[in-house]
């Protein structure tokens, strides 16, 4: 099936190009959804000073040679030049019957290229924060999105594995013994860990020592040492992991690429750097300095790519993360979901890393910013009632609070409610972050996000179980419901057109990274089926308006069931 944005721009440019001469070949028709048609056009007015006619009569030229047969009941010229198209009833009954059978609702098959994203990107033995979570969610949804466009996803969950604290936690661990109840809390609660490796290491000198000695052994390669080193990793990723399903996301182990994984490439990347003429020694350390960056004093602010004691920081790995990607996962495009504080540092590495013949102009790289997470007191939020934040805590609530809804509504036996309070946990965590721009703030509060009611996942997930029910009372596979749409009423009109849009919005939110845009498109479609279905009776309808609104039914759940999974939420049949 086709939206009608797609099948009118090409019609209406064609009648541009006849009506204003070859040179005005491509010219975009601005089409837009109209508040008295169906969609506008506003390419006249533009067109007007180029043509040295008035924007009405423009309009009324595009119209002369316009052809649209069959899309469109109406054409108008109106207000100071706009042309209002209303669409063909019959055409928005036959796009809908073709949507309600395709299996991708409408959703197209894009060339593929490899993308690359790096998301999540937690530390070992560090709590996640709710910034970790919110770059989970946002990143894991633009993986799916992308993936289900046709692409082939590279995910690289860049977590931080590597560097001077390890010291400091290895000899803690090995201190605890390997496998004692304080070794248990990197999978608990790894904030308790770090605090205990910190507080021996800043309250006794011995320990410190050991520590120091044990970055050296580590970065050495000592085998004891790097065994270790493996199971407080593997302690972290269980962690991670039980996140990670809590929240239904798809990074698997096979998606760690860690800081350490670069270890080896570093030494090199500044090599190159130096014979590159692009690094130079500035106070010890080994520095780039881009034009372009420079701090307080006009003085330049240097990307340093090599300590004075010699050892590599975030930068260096960075860069090695940047290289790697290009050449060894071939790369056509590299998506960062990051918080908007890294800016500077992403735009020097890959400043550095262009200047360094590493990321060629025609590898797209985007810095998917992921604004902060706030609390009541609009402060970053980092405790909970006095303590600090435990995100599994956090999610732990999220549970109780949907089970608690569950619970009022009453309308599922016991063990359902225990499957299903986890789902809408998620649903309501998830989609309070993807549903704002990834970039801007926005304060956490449980309440609104478990609510049942307003832009919410659980809102998006009663529409769905709804939709099921209504198939359960008509006996049918949402499946099987195949009888052709009739468009009579405002309402099924209203739906159908709305079901069209899920391709354009996906597609829209693969190039623009966005994913708020395919939330609030659902919520929209949601909306209008409620209106739809308070309006058109469905399972007391006469037979054939009753095949035909069921059809819009299942390519309704269809297309919210298809979006949500894109957006990673599941939609549970019964709610
Ligand atoms: N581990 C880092 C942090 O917690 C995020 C890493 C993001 N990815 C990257 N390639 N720098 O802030």
């Amino acid at each position: 099936m086709l939206s009608p944005e797609s099948v009118l721009t090409p019609l209406v440019a064609a009648a541009v190009e006849e009506a204003f001469g070859a040179e005005f070949r491509g010219t975009d028709p601005v089409i837009r959804p109209s508040q008295f048609a169906d969609v506008q056009v506003n390419a006249a007015l533009a067109l007007a000073k180029r043509v040295g006619m008035p924007p009405r009569e423009v309009a009324a030229r595009i119209v002369e040679h316009l052809d649209v047969e069959g899309v469109c009941s109406a054409v108008e010229v109106s207000g100071p030049g706009f042309l209002n198209l209303t669409l063909d009833d019959g055409w928005v009954a036959a796009q809908a019957d073709a949507l309600a059978a395709d299996p991708r609702a409408g959703v197209p098959t894009q060339e593929a290229q490899r993308v690359v994203i790096d998301y999540s990107a937690p530390n070992v033995a560090k709590e996640m924060h709710v910034g970790h979570l919110r770059t989970t969610v946002v990143g894991d949804a633009l993986a799916r999105t992308l993936e289900h466009l046709g692409h082939d996803v590279v995910r690289q969950n860049h977590i931080g594995d590597w560097g001077t604290p390890f010291g400091m936690l290895i000899e803690h661990l090995l201190e605890v013994g390997e496998d004692s109840a304080e070794a248990r809390l990197v999978e608990t609660d790894p904030n308790a860990f770090y605090q205990a490796a910190r507080q021996r290491y800043d309250g006794d000198e011995a320990f410190a020592a050991r520590a120091r000695a044990r970055v050296v052994a580590l970065q050495g390669g000592d085998e004891p040492t790097l065994a270790v080193w493996h199971r407080l990793v593997g302690l972290s990723r269980l962690y991670f992991n039980r996140i990670y399903t809590a929240l239904d996301v798809t990074l698997t182990d096979d998606d760690l690429a860690g800081e350490s994984t670069y270890d080896a490439d570093l030494a090199a990347v500044c090599d190159e750097l130096v014979e590159a003429g692009l690094a130079v020694e500035s106070e010890g350390a080994l520095c780039v300095f881009l034009d372009g960056y420079t701090g307080r004093e006009g003085r330049p602010v240097p990307l340093i790519v090599r300590k004075s004691d010699g050892g590599y920081g975030y930068a260096t790995t960075d860069l090695a993360t940047v290289r790697h990607r290009v050449r060894t996962l071939g790369a056509h495009r590299m998506l960062y979901v990051i918080g908007v504080t890294q800016s500077l540092h992403l735009q020097m590495v890959w400043q550095t890393a262009r200047l360094a013949g590493w990321l060629p102009d025609d590898v797209e790289v985007v810095h998917v910013q992921i604004g902060n997470v706030l609390g009541e007191d609009r402060k970053i939020l980092r405790t909970r009632q006095g303590a600090p934040l435990r995100l599994m805590a956090l999610l732990d609530e999220a549970v109780a609070a949907s089970r608690a809804l569950l619970d009022e509504r009453a309308n599922l036996d016991e063990p359902t409610r225990d499957v299903v309070a986890p789902l809408v946990a998620a649903a309501a965590v998830k989609y309070a972050d993807l549903s704002v721009a990834h970039d801007s703030e926005y304060v956490f509060d449980l309440e609104r996000m478990v609510a049942p009611t307003g832009n919410t996942g659980p809102y998006l997930q009663y529409a769905a179980a709804r939709l099921h029910s209504i198939f359960r009372s008509a006996g049918l596979d949402p499946d099987d419901a195949a009888a052709p749409v009739a468009v009579t009423e405002p309402a099924e009109r209203a739906l159908a057109l709305a079901l069209l849009e899920l391709g354009p919005t996906v597609v829209e939110v693969g190039r623009h990274l966005k994913p708020h845009r395919l939330c609030a498109y659902l919520f929209d479609l949601a909306q209008t089926f409620s209106v739809f279905y308070e309006q058109c009776p469905v399972l007391k309808a006469d037979d054939d308006t009753r095949r035909s609104r069921l059809t819009l039914c299942a390519a309704t759940l269809r297309v919210l069931t298809t979006g949500l999974g894109l957006l990673g939420i599941r939609a549970p049949e019964r709610m």
